[in-house]
Order: C-alpha cells, then structure tokens, then sequence
C-alpha cells in the first residue's frame, strides 16, 4: 500500500477549509496528512488551528523578502524540503510566483467561493464575490477547486458545488450557504487524489 500524501496548507485567515482538511485526515476520510501549515500572516488563526492540531506553521510575510520571487522561492523550498506532495491554498491572499508552480506542476489547488470561471480575478475576494454575484442577479452560485496556475482564479476546474441565491440574500447570508459546501467539495477533491481517484495529470 502507498504512503499516505503530504499536504500542506497555505492559509492566510480564519481557516475553515484547512480545519475541514485536518479534521477529514484525522478521521481517515482523506489518506493524507497535513503536515505544514504556511500563512503570510503571523496571527492568521488558521495557524492557531494548526497548533492545536500539532501541526507545523510557517510563517512567510512578503515583507520580510527583499522580491516576491525569492519570498515565493522559499516557501516552495520548505515545502521540497518536507516532501510534500500536494499543495491546498485555502484563503490564502497573496499570488504565488512561478517557482511554486515549477516546483509543485499540477500539484497546487485552490477553493474559490463562487461559479469560476464567473467572479473570479482580481479582487474577487471575499464578501466582494457575493456581493458582485447578488448585484448581477445570479439565480445560483456556489465553490470551485482548481489546479493553481499564475493567474488569480485561473486554471483548470476539478469540481463544482451549486447553491441557489435567493432573493433576500445579503453577501453574508449568501457566504454562509456556500462556506459548509466548500468545506464538502474540498475534502472530497483531496481525498480523491490521495487516494489515487482523481489523476491531475488529465486535468485542463
Ligand atoms: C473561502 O471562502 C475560500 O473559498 C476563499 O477564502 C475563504 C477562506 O475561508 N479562497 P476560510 O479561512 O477557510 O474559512
């Protein structure tokens, strides 16, 4: 039998996703396990989160780095360094560069709270999302997981989850309807390519 996959988790918030994935490795619903956890943002709770799970936080504030490139370069050598094999973004703010790409091809994931490739880019982040979904009319939206690639919400589309809006919907009633989604469709994804489900290599 294969080893469990080492996952990281970049997570720069809350970080309901990341405890959604440690909870589903724990359990045995995902055959992996996280094994770091990286934020740009010391007080992220998500780090919080992993602490209380034992697990390893990193910490990598671009600030710190004289460029962004080398800042993203050494996070994609802590992450070869601990072996890891998949790479889940979940909140996490900053673009990553090239080299993470290079480093993990097809191997970095990403939630985004909305129907991609509609509402998604550039400041197409958090209550923004719904609120440009509510203010279009969209009668559904949802969560997509995609392989990463330099864009922002770019990259091939692995699954989808739908949800209605309806017509009494602020951005935050709308976000708590797809946040217990994301957290389903996530664990669901990874544990599909830990355990040999889903092959990224035909994706996109
Ligand atoms: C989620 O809505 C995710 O789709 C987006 O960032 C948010 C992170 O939420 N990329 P949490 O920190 O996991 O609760």
């Amino acid at each position: 039998m294969e080893d469990k996959k080492r996952i990281a988790v970049l997570a720069s918030g809350n970080g309901t996703n990341l405890q959604a994935l440690m909870d589903a490795c724990r359990e045995g619903r995902i055959f992996g396990e996280v094994v770091a956890v990286v934020s740009n943002k010391k007080y992220a709770y998500a780090l919080t989160r992993a602490r209380e799970a034992g697990i390893e936080t990193l910490v990598f504030d671009p600030s710190d780095y004289k460029s962004r490139t080398l800042w993203c370069s050494k996070i994609a050598s802590a992450l070869k360094e601990r072996n890891v094999d998949l790479v889940c973004l979940a909140g996490f703010m900053v673009k990553l560069e090239a080299s993470m790409m290079r480093a993990f091809p097809r191997r970095i994931l990403n939630i985004h709270p909305a129907l991609l490739p509609k509402y998604g880019g550039k400041g197409m982040f958090g209550k923004h999302v719904h609120e440009a979904v509510i203010a279009a009319g969209e009668k559904e939206s949802g969560c997509t997981v995609h392989l990463v690639d330099e864009l922002f919400d770019h990259g091939p589309i692995l699954a989808q989850a739908k949800v209605p809006v309806e017509p009494s919907d602020t951005p935050d009633t709308l976000a708590a309807r797809i946040h217990p989604q994301e957290h389903q469709l996530y664990v669901s994804v990874v544990a599909d390519f830990c355990s040999g489900k889903l092959n990224l290599e035909g994706e996109g």
